[in-house]
């Protein structure tokens, strides 16, 4: 059977979103059909939207969410229909050369529906990140569902499923943020804070907020961070530097991914201290650095896909932190919208109004 139900397009390269009928059908071995419950506005959605993560248009948009599983596949086993789940992007394989070495968060090798969501037409849709979440129902791998706590809040714990994990994984995980540790995050929206907080919760005692926007800083203040600094107005390398004795951070975190941006991050961390960049740069980007300072510098460069987050071991734990009342997903959650509002939502990311626009389908 397939089922038609409601789906948020981009149908072109900058073209407006635009709510559709899709199809989605019943799933397949391997396969699971979720009930989608909400679904938060990534940037990345707007990467996608842009055309600036590829060119695999008509994409359904929507992948930081939460649902209930309605139907699996003949040979699945993990999750059964009636089941909570948060979606993830990292169903991983278990027998590529990264999962074979225990490194399961580099798999090459990560599964998504084999079979296609499409529109009325015919015309196979490419699901971003391969979820499709700003939909009713989406067609996922059977992996891609974590199963979570049924009486925590979609909308907050859905934030898990994309951006709210990758800023947390991006301090705990990637970046390795010890107790004592000093942190600066440049970019503030949903995946910055999400780093603030992880810094916060692994004990970092000096947690820099780095924005253009001082609303954003507010919020960061609120979610762990120490010290703030409106980069609109004064030198970000400087101001960190004072704040950390003169030497910069132990670990800065670029959530923003534009080359001046890492340039901040590279320059504000002390001397074999940390950068980690988990926002995301489009194609055009370069970098220049003097190679010098690379080297002279020391420390380590790494790179944050999905904060190194293993689903199944990151989101029950997390859930449970919040749920004790220790990480506050509650505060990521800024509004509640319907699948007609994303436009909107996106217009209120790009001013810097929202943490998170979350979608309740
Ligand atoms: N690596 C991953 O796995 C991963 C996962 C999810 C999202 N992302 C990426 O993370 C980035 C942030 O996502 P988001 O959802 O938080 O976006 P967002 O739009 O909510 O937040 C971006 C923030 O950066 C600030 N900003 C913009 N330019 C700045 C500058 N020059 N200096 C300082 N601050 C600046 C904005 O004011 C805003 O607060 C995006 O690039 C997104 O694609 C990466
Ligand atoms: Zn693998
Ligand atoms: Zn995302």
């Amino acid at each position: 059977m397939v089922h038609k139900v409601k789906g948020a397009v981009a149908r072109s390269k900058g073209a407006p979103v635009t709510v559709e009928t899709i199809l989605v059908p019943d799933p397949g071995p391997g396969e699971a059909l979720v009930d989608i419950l909400t679904s938060g506005v990534c940037h990345t959605d707007l990467h996608y939207k842009l055309g600036a993560i590829n060119d695999d248009f008509p994409f359904l948009l929507g992948h930081e969410a939460t649902g209930v599983v309605s139907a699996v596949g003949p040979d699945v086993t993990e999750v059964a229909p009636g089941d909570r789940v948060v979606l993830n992007w990292r169903a991983v394989c278990g027998e590529c050369r990264a999962c074979r070495r225990g490194q399961a968060q580099y798999c090459f090798n990560t599964h998504n529906a084999t079979q296609k969501m499409t529109l009325e037409d015919g015309t196979e849709l490419t699901a971003a990140l391969g979820i499709g979440a700003f939909a009713e129902k989406t067609l996922v791998a059977a992996g891609q569902c974590t199963k979570v706590d049924p009486d925590a809040d979609a909308a907050a714990v859905g934030l898990l499923g994309c951006g709210v994990m990758a800023g947390l994984g991006a301090a705990i995980n990637t970046g390795g943020v010890k107790r004592g540790d000093s942190v600066a995050v440049i970019g503030c929206g949903g995946v910055g804070v999400a780093a603030v907080a992880g810094a916060a919760l692994a004990g970092a005692t000096t947690i820099i907020a780095v924005d253009i926007d001082a609303k954003k800083l507010e919020r960061a203040t609120e979610l762990g961070a120490t010290h703030t600094v409106d980069s609109s107005a004064v030198d970000p390398v400087e101001a960190i530097r004072e704040l950390t004795g003169g030497f910069g951070a132990d670990v800065v975190i670029d959530a923003v991914g534009r080359p001046e941006t890492y340039k901040q991050a590279f320059y504000a961390r002390d001397l074999a201290g940390t950068v980690v960049l988990v926002g995301v740069p489009s194609p055009e980007m370069t970098l220049d650095l003097p190679l010098l300072d690379v080297f002279g510098r020391g420390g380590s460069l790494k790179s944050s896909w999905y904060g190194d987050c293993l689903p199944s071991r990151d989101f029950p734990m997390l859930i449970s932190l919040y749920r004790q009342g220790r990480l506050d997903l509650d505060a990521f959650v800024t509004e509640r919208i319907s699948i007609n509002d994303i436009e909107a939502a996106f217009d209120k990311m790009h001013a810097g109004s929202v943490l998170r626009s979350v979608v309740e389908l």
